[in-house]
């Protein structure tokens, strides 16, 4: 049951994830611009969920159905992401929660927010 980073995060990456994550499992990635996590080392650990301002990270069963293709595409990308464990300036034009809220209505989608978020 790893956890997997959604579109929410692309053009966001907020980092505040890498700097909790305890066995370091969460790679950068430029195209697209976000971070995804390595569902092999992941350790279903929870803490990056709570952290991340746009709400962006899922456990595997909890994706909801318009970024189910993530669950995949974070293992594909992992390969050629570069380690990130630290936190970092959020990119410019990061959205705000609201936002990508809004994004996601206007694309009809109904989005339930990570539990525990
Ligand atoms: Fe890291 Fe835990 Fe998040 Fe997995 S659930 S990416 S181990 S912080
Ligand atoms: Fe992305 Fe959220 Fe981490 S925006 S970089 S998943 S804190």
């Amino acid at each position: 049951m790893p956890y997997v980073v959604t579109e929410r995060c692309v053009n966001s990456k907020y980092t505040d994830c890498a700097a909790v994550c305890p066995v370091q499992c969460i790679y950068e990635i430029d195209d697209p611009a976000m971070v995804v996590i390595d569902p092999d080392v992941c350790i279903d650990c929870h803490l990056c969920v709570a952290e991340c301002p746009v709400h962006a990270i899922y456990a595997d069963h909890e994706v909801p159905e318009p970024y189910k293709s993530w669950i995949n595409r974070n293992r594909e990308l992992v390969p050629r992401g570069r380690n990130l464990t630290e936190e970092r300036e959020a990119l410019p034009g990061a959205l705000t929660l609201d936002q990508v809220q809004e994004l996601e209505r206007q694309r009809g989608w109904d989005v339930l927010e990570p539990a525990d978020s």
